[in-house]
């Protein structure tokens, strides 16, 4: 496996995965990887893919300096785990291959990126846009992947990619769970033994809401169950619930048909040291 730190080196290694007849598939990271990465890696060699990872923890999509500091960086298990899962090439730059000096593009969907939870964290969309549009146009790949766990920046990025006729074909994974349902994150190393207990709710709450949905229940009762769930458990402070439409993320009303996406987020831990935890589920009734 190649590790690639500047641009010109991965480009290379692009150019060499070309040459020899391979489609290139991006994973996009900021490291601290656990199965859910793996999933996106597996699917991209389901593909036949060259797969190449990327690991960078992007400052533009922190609003909270904290935040980017305490986010966890395990490089070297980070390289051993795409080793082992078949990844041809890591592109892991530093802060100023990305950001040179002077530099002041940005790329933002000007109504996806804000709203829902774009809205408890200001410009988080616009930095993921600028750094995946830069990341496509340095690769170049055939297809990038993306888990559907972070729903809107699914939708944000495919929006983008559509307006803006990137030529790599942007692909959702399912989101990966833990044994006991608990979606896979980079935070949940975070959690106390307590909390960490305490977070099944987050996908209990959905399995809740899936079955009311299913039993023909309105949007106010499948949000109502989602909260009742939640606020049950008291070391859970839920921050948001959001039942929209697939894809364009507008908000549904009555008896939902179709593909709807309900985004949960909820915050555990002490008010100096809080882990927040987003889930979602798409459900096509
Ligand atoms: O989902 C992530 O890990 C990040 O937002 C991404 C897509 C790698 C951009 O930094």
């Amino acid at each position: 496996m190649l590790v690639c730190r500047s641009i010109a080196e991965i480009r290379s290694a692009v150019r060499d995965f070309r040459a020899a007849g391979q489609t290139v598939g991006l994973v996009p990271t900021m490291g601290a990887l656990h199965d859910g990465h793996l999933s996106l890696v597996a699917a991209a060699k389901a593909a036949k893919d060259a797969v190449v990872a990327t690991i960078f923890v992007n400052p533009t999509q922190f609003g909270n300096p904290d935040d980017l500091l305490k986010y966890p960086r395990t490089e070297q298990e980070d390289l051993a785990k795409l080793e082992a899962a078949g990844v041809a090439a890591v592109f892991m730059p530093p802060v100023h291959e990305m950001y040179p000096e002077g530099a002041e593009t940005i790329v933002e969907t000007t109504q996806l990126a804000n709203m829902l939870h774009g809205l408890v964290r200001p410009g988080h969309y616009r930095g993921v846009c600028t750094i995946v549009t830069k990341l496509f146009n340095i690769v170049m790949a055939d297809n990038a992947y993306f888990g559907e766990k972070d729903y809107q920046q699914l939708q944000v990025i495919r929006r983008m990619a559509l307006d803006l006729n990137v030529p790599t074909a942007v692909h959702g994974v399912p989101t990966v769970r833990e044994a006991d349902g608990l979606a896979m994150s980079s935070r949940n190393v975070r959690l106390s033994p307590e909390d960490r207990a305490a977070s099944i709710v987050l996908n209990a709450s959905l399995t809740r809401a899936e079955e009311v949905a299913a039993g023909g229940g309105t949007i106010e009762q499948i949000d109502a169950a989602i909260r009742d769930t939640i606020n049950a458990e008291p070391r859970a402070r839920l921050t948001g619930v959001d039942i929209v439409q697939a894809f364009t993320l507008q908000p549904v009303t009555g008896r939902p048909s179709g593909t709807i996406g309900i985004m949960i987020s909820a915050e555990f831990g002490p008010e100096d040291n809080t882990v927040l935890l987003i889930d979602q589920r798409e459900i096509t009734l």
